[in-house]
């Protein structure tokens, strides 16, 4: 039962439909004034009547029923107090039927999103840097799943350039296919820093580097066949992180997927008169819209990582018919991102509007590692295997008979590693910290995991609950229920801003409140009313943590 839903249908307000209605309604800090607010300053320009005439105006008109027992008018407010018992009782139901689909909702339904993230170079170590937009990324995508949005979760291979006609001949000149299958990534690195040390003596490389590429492009088989091998190897180096962090892509297509379909976009664009020479290079002029131009090909005819995108936002909008297209790539990126939307805008490409520059902030370690320029790359793998070896011998400290150790561990570790990615605003800078990811107090992943631990031992100690009826209602076990009941609109929220931390925070303030609730009330009261209704939060509580730590990507350990 949707309260909110309840009061937005009641409430009929004419040129305002009952979904916006809904939407500005929200649950006061202080629920002393009410348990839902619709804030009127929304509707002032619509009605065209100052926030306060327009509060007492529908407080007039307002009737109240058995759910809703009270509406008045504060300062521009209209606050509504609801029958809190009957609502518990209806909300915990709700959950506890609800379970695992507790919070979902098919407002998506019809609706295609394409996310794009983690998009990983190929022959390149997967480093810390590259945390955000893989966590980030793969929590959006869950979170519009469980909206009812068709997703489309999308891996931007950089597997394009000349990079990779360096490599084929470092491989020729240093490596061979045992060396590279054995040395894997590290291998491949080995090789490539070794390119560009004798390219600098031997500038000859270079040229043979270029034609490689040109026949990788050409289809060559032989180049071919080796550039496979070497994103089989980065694929299944980095499929086993995206394993551990439970993230999945629905499509590979890389860069070099696009490399017959920019022709279309350049003869367009030149058409279309857009395109103007610069120094022998393509460009777009981007100077009305005080941004440098957008780069479309060089003097040599070759294409630019912006003319590779076009062509995908163009390939995506045709193969998915996107609502909406979802870039979650570092900030770093802004003006690349401004610059090819306001192309295709240019090209008169209505559905630009929808695409998203999803930016993140950086991550680095408190000893200040992160670069791959400084040659200090900081492994992924390496920060989370390091993380679930910490995170064994807390384990090993705090409660030495958890039942599966090692996998406690593993789920505690990577959990911590992709708590602390999306504990903040995502464009916050982050420093990662070992003890600070792990510690059991504060914003982190092992409290939360602790909280869902804690239900798990009350109801193994006092059973399931079953059915109860209640006379009394504290503060403290309503406040709970109020933010248990809140959760599908935080989701919303958290889809529409594109922002993973309002679950995150979300998850904290319920494993808070609970907290608050388990040291308040007891639980094991002779009263079967009583324990019951408080076993129903306790089973409801667990249920939504584990709902909201899933669309994070994080799985729940039994006790820890
Ligand atoms: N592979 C690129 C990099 O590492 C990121 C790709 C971002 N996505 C895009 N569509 N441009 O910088």
């Amino acid at each position: 039962m949707d309260y909110k839903k309840i009061i937005a249908e009641k409430l009929k307000i004419e040129g305002v439909s009952s979904e916006e209605i809904y939407s500005f309604l929200e649950v006061p800090p202080d629920k002393e004034m009410g348990d839902f607010a619709l804030p009127c300053f929304k509707l002032a320009k619509v009605l065209k009547k100052s926030p306060i005439a327009i509060a007492n105006e529908l407080a007039s008109f307002f009737t109240v029923d058995d759910n809703i027992c009270d509406c008045s008018a504060v300062n521009g407010y209209l606050n509504f107090k609801i029958d809190r018992k009957k609502f518990s009782i209806n909300s915990l139901n709700d959950i506890l039927s609800l379970n695992e689909k507790y919070g979902s909702s098919d407002i998506g339904k019809g609706k295609t999103v394409c996310v794009e993230y983690s998009s990983i170079n190929i022959a390149k170590p997967f480093h810390i840097g590259h945390l955000s937009t893989t966590v980030i990324g793969s929590a959006l995508y869950k979170i519009y799943k469980f909206l009812g949005y068709n997703v489309v979760g999308i891996n931007h291979l950089g597997d394009y350039g000349t990079q990779f006609g360096k490599l084929i001949v470092a491989f020729k000149l240093w490596s061979s296919e045992e060396q590279v299958i054995k040395g894997r990534l590290k291998e491949l690195s080995r090789i490539y820093v070794k390119f560009h040390e004798e390219a600098k003596v031997n500038p000859k490389l270079d040229d043979e580097a270029r034609r490689y590429f040109n026949l990788i492009e050409k289809g060559d088989s032989e180049s071919n066949r080796l550039f496979e091998l070497f994103k089989k190897i980065t694929l299944e180096e980095v499929g086993k992180i995206y394993d551990l962090l439970n993230v999945k892509f629905d499509s590979y297509a890389g860069e070099s997927f696009y490399t017959d379909k920019m022709q279309p976009i350049i003869d367009e664009l030149r058409s279309k008169n857009l395109l103007v020479e610069s120094d022998g290079a393509s460009i777009v002029d981007l100077s009305d819209y005080d941004m440098p131009p957008c780069l479309i090909l060089k003097s040599d005819g070759s294409s630019l990582y912006a003319t590779r995108d076009l062509a995908a936002a163009e390939y995506r909008k045709k193969t998915y018919d996107f609502y909406k297209s979802l870039y979650v790539v570092a900030y770093q990126q802004n003006l690349h991102f401004k610059q090819f939307f306001k192309v295709l805008e240019l090209m008169g490409r209505e559905w630009a509007k929808d695409m998203v520059h999803v930016a993140y902030g950086m991550v680095s370690l408190e000893d200040g590692a992160m670069s791959t320029r400084e040659g200090k790359v900081v492994l992924l793998e390496d920060v989370i295997n390091k993380t679930i070896e910490k995170a064994r011998e807390v384990i090993e400290n705090k409660n030495p008979n958890v039942i599966d150790k090692e996998k406690t561990a593993r789920a505690v570790g990577t959990g911590a590693v992709i708590f602390s990615a999306l504990v903040n605003n995502k464009i916050k800078d982050i420093v990662f910290s070992y003890d600070r990811v792990l510690s059991f107090e504060g914003e982190t992943c092992p409290y939360v995991l602790y909280t869902v631990a804690r239900c798990n031992s009350v109801l193994k100690k006092l059973g399931e609950p079953t059915e109860y009826n209640i006379s009394e209602l504290s503060g403290v076990e309503y406040n709970v229920i109020s933010t248990l009941s809140n959760f599908n609109s935080v989701i919303v929220t958290a889809s529409e801003k594109y922002e993973p931390s309002l679950i995150t925070r979300y998850a904290l303030d319920l494993a808070s409140e609970f907290n608050k609730f388990y040291i308040d009330c007891k639980i094991g009261v002779p009263d079967e009313n009583i324990k019951n209704f408080r076993l129903a939060i306790t089973k409801a509580v667990k249920i939504t943590l584990t709902n909201a730590l899933n669309l994070l990507g994080i799985e729940t350990v039994y006790e820890m």
